[in-house]
């Protein structure tokens, strides 16, 4: 049966693990989809690792609508979440509404952005028009440049303390995920204590409702990949079996291990 936004939330009500993996096409999409990953992102990470660019900030949102499309046309039981890219639904919350509009028509369930309170009116804005909302907090790669580098965030009291209540404030304004990347566990299972909606993690440790890796790192092509991250592809014979195995392990909690977090 097809995953929808209100079976996320019973798995994180009865502690069942969400696998997410971000994907960028429809044969990958048939083959995640088929060895059971709950969400497919479609990242702007795409610019990375598709486009070869040092950031996502170059992605247009007319790639992130094609890639939705090619994702959404090899997906058949997985949820759906396209990234708004960088300049796309900023400065104004009319501006994120039509940009999530070409997502969603191109077959998204839900669109992501990062950005903790400065987010909030637009997370209200859209979800109040029937569009649900990804946000995204921690690390925020689309604002590697204000941040000095792709850094673990949250270390310090204040930011841990402001970070909680940024994700507070987004679950009132309506959001219904959100992505914790490069936090402490501790602040990680903090934020998933304080919230009832699910949080996804990247290099936030085993204790978020769920966990999501860039399909290129996990399948160990990417030749930077994050200290947080597994090639899940060493030792099996074939992507869907690398697949299965990142899903098992996401479920059963053995990753991320101790290596994989701050
Ligand atoms: O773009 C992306 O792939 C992401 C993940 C790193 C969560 O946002």
């Amino acid at each position: 049966m097809a995953i929808t936004l209100s079976t996320l939330k019973a798995m994180r009500d009865r502690a069942e693990k969400i696998a997410v993996l971000t994907c960028y096409d429809a044969s990958f999409a048939r083959v995640l989809d088929a060895a059971g990953v709950d969400v497919l992102l479609v990242g702007d990470s795409l610019g990375m690792v598709i486009q070869g660019h040092t950031s996502t900030l170059p992605v247009k949102l007319a790639e992130m609508v094609y890639h939705t499309r090619c994702v959404a046309a090899g997906t058949e039981r997985a949820f759906l979440v396209a990234d708004l890219p960088f300049g796309s639904y900023q400065p104004s919350p009319e501006r994120a509404f039509s940009a999530a509009a070409r997502l969603m028509a191109a077959g998204a369930h839900m669109v992501k952005l990062e950005g903790g309170a400065i987010m909030v009116d637009t997370v209200a804005f859209l979800t109040q028009r029937g569009i649900p909302v990804c946000a995204h907090l921690g690390l925020l790669p689309q604002s590697v440049n204000q941040l000095g580098g792709y850094r673990v965030q949250g270390r310090e009291d204040a930011a841990a303390t402001q970070l909680v209540a940024d994700a507070r404030a987004l679950e009132v304004a309506g959001a219904g995920l959100i992505v914790l990347e490069m936090v402490p566990a501790t602040l990680a299972q903090a934020v998933t204590e304080a919230l009832t909606i699910p949080t996804i993690g990247i290099g936030a440790g085993v204790n978020c409702s769920g966990q999501v890796l860039v399909l290129y790192d996990m399948l160990g092509l990417y030749p930077r990949a994050p200290k947080f991250s597994k090639n899940f592809l060493e030792g099996r014979n074939g992507i869907e079996a690398a697949t299965r195995a990142y899903v098992a392990a996401v479920k059963d909690g053995s990753f991320p291990a101790a290596d994989h977090t701050f």
